[in-house]
């Protein structure tokens, strides 16, 4: 229940935000002129966001996926304070601490050894995953990035249209939009190169055959895909092209890099989305859920890869930084890990994503020219066309700020912003399902109406 109209709260709301204009650089946070955007947030708890006037907000956003347990789970909170209390901080590459230990044999069990047993007929026999931590997903992207370089000599990347990898100068130049890269291009070494990404399978053979061939050139050392697009809306390609990419990597001697930090940790119905194709990366990139809020992401390699890839230390590591596996970002990730083992939110989302799928398509109907439903899991989005069929990411941007209003939280995603993302912490109820649907419909209508 929304205790406080939105329209007659603003005391506290806007003094905040002007605060924000006068101090923070310009292009970070968008300020709308009429006020409607955004909310100052104060607190969260499990599913709900409440912002300084004391508005609740329903969550369908995950706070960027990363709340997967729900906003500030206890336990999780609990393993934070345990942490802080005992150890707040502590030297990255040099004197480690028990919960760096712990969090890479945890990641390297749920990854390689996992899939490892899962594929029992593989000839490399099990297999063990080596992980390398940093901050931002970005920064994971760009560790994968120099372990296949370093793994196979070749130092260009494959990388495809609409993919967000982030924003580093690394990542930046594996990142397809012109908005993030085209104005850095001068300071960007361009090792990436871009094919499309197919969505449909009449489309998968022509974009192999180009891969392929580049492939041929012998200076790819790794091909770096989101198993679903998340940025891009919610892109899903056809069943059998990440094998392909696998049988083609394999065949090329290049790195299969997957950036699992959306899709990872269940959000697609699988604890991890290429395990829907039940193909194994060379390496992962982790992050967002894999805490639950604390900057902590993780690329984790095949072993036999990692150690071809990085000598032994000599006492000055070739990559680290100062904040490397975190303590606070260890703990908080061991004990969500076993969170989200513990209410087995990867079955949960699968089923859940479906019954929503269902749920939406049927309260949709009536405006069924005008949205299409798509995702997987509980990454799901709903694309929106105009009256001439063309993608409408003003209705969306219009949509968005009408939810906001009505108390539910969601983004625009897409290359212009033309589908309505939706991906709610894990833990959603079938009651904040149906009601979230209810809301959707009913603005849905009342701005088609208008
Ligand atoms: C698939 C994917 N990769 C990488 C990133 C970058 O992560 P970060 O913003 O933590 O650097 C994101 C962020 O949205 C993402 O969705």
């Amino acid at each position: 229940m929304n205790v406080v109209k939105r329209s007659t709260q603003k005391n506290l709301t806007q003094p905040i935000l002007r605060q924000l204009a006068d101090y923070e650089s310009r292009n970070v946070t968008f300020l709308s002129s009429d006020g409607s955007w955004p909310i100052v947030w104060e607190k969260a708890r499990g599913m709900h966001v409440w912002d300084v006037e004391g508005r609740r907000y329903l969550d369908l956003t995950a706070a960027f996926g990363v709340a997967a347990c729900g906003h500030a789970p206890r336990e999780v909170v609990q393993a934070a304070t345990r942490q802080m209390q005992t150890l707040l901080h502590a030297m990255g590459d040099v004197h480690p601490h028990r919960g760096k230990a712990d969090l890479a044999r945890a990641l390297s069990r749920w990854t390689f050894e996992r899939w490892s047993r899962q594929k029992a007929h593989l000839h490399e026999g099990p297999m063990k995953g080596r992980v390398l931590f940093s901050n931002s997903g970005f920064e994971a992207v760009e560790a994968a990035l120099k372990t296949s370089h370093l793994a196979t000599g070749k130092p260009e990347v494959i990388a495809f249209k609409g993919a967000y990898h982030g924003l580093g100068y690394g990542a930046l130049s594996v990142t397809h939009r012109r908005h993030f890269r085209g104005r850095f291009l001068g300071q960007l070494k361009q090792f990436g190169h871009f094919v499309d990404f197919p969505e449909e399978a009449g489309e998968a053979p022509a974009i192999l055959e180009t891969i392929g061939r580049r492939l041929q050139h012998g200076k790819v050392g790794a091909i770096l895909m989101e198993p679903i697009q998340s940025r891009a809306g919610l892109r899903i390609p056809p069943a059998g092209f990440m094998a392909s990419l696998r049988d083609l990597c394999d065949a090329h001697g290049a790195c299969l890099v997957l950036d699992e930090i959306y899709t990872g940790f269940g959000r697609t119905g699988t604890w991890f989305a290429c395990e829907h194709e039940k193909v194994i990366p060379d390496l992962i990139c982790l992050g967002k859920a894999l805490t639950g809020g604390f900057p902590l992401s993780a690329c984790v390699g095949r072993s036999t890869l990692m150690d071809h890839a990085w000598p032994p230390s000599t006492g000055e590591a070739i990559h680290t930084s100062t904040y490397l596996g975190h303590p606070v970002g260890c703990a908080m990730a061991l004990a969500q890990l076993k969170q989200l083992k513990t209410l087995k939110l990867s079955q949960l989302a699968r089923v859940k994503g479906q019954q929503w799928i269902q749920q939406l398509s049927e309260a949709l109907e009536p405006c069924r020219d005008r949205v299409r439903i798509r995702g997987r899991g509980l990454m799901l989005g709903i694309e929106v066309r105009d009256a001439r069929g063309l993608p409408d990411p003003g209705m969306v941007l219009c949509w968005t700020k009408t939810l906001l209003d009505a108390g539910v939280l969601v983004l625009p995603e897409g290359d212009h912003g033309e589908v309505l993302g939706i991906s709610p912490p894990l833990i959603i109820s079938d009651f904040e399902m149906q009601r979230a649907t209810r809301i959707l419909r009913r603005t849905l209508r009342a701005i088609l109406a208008s």
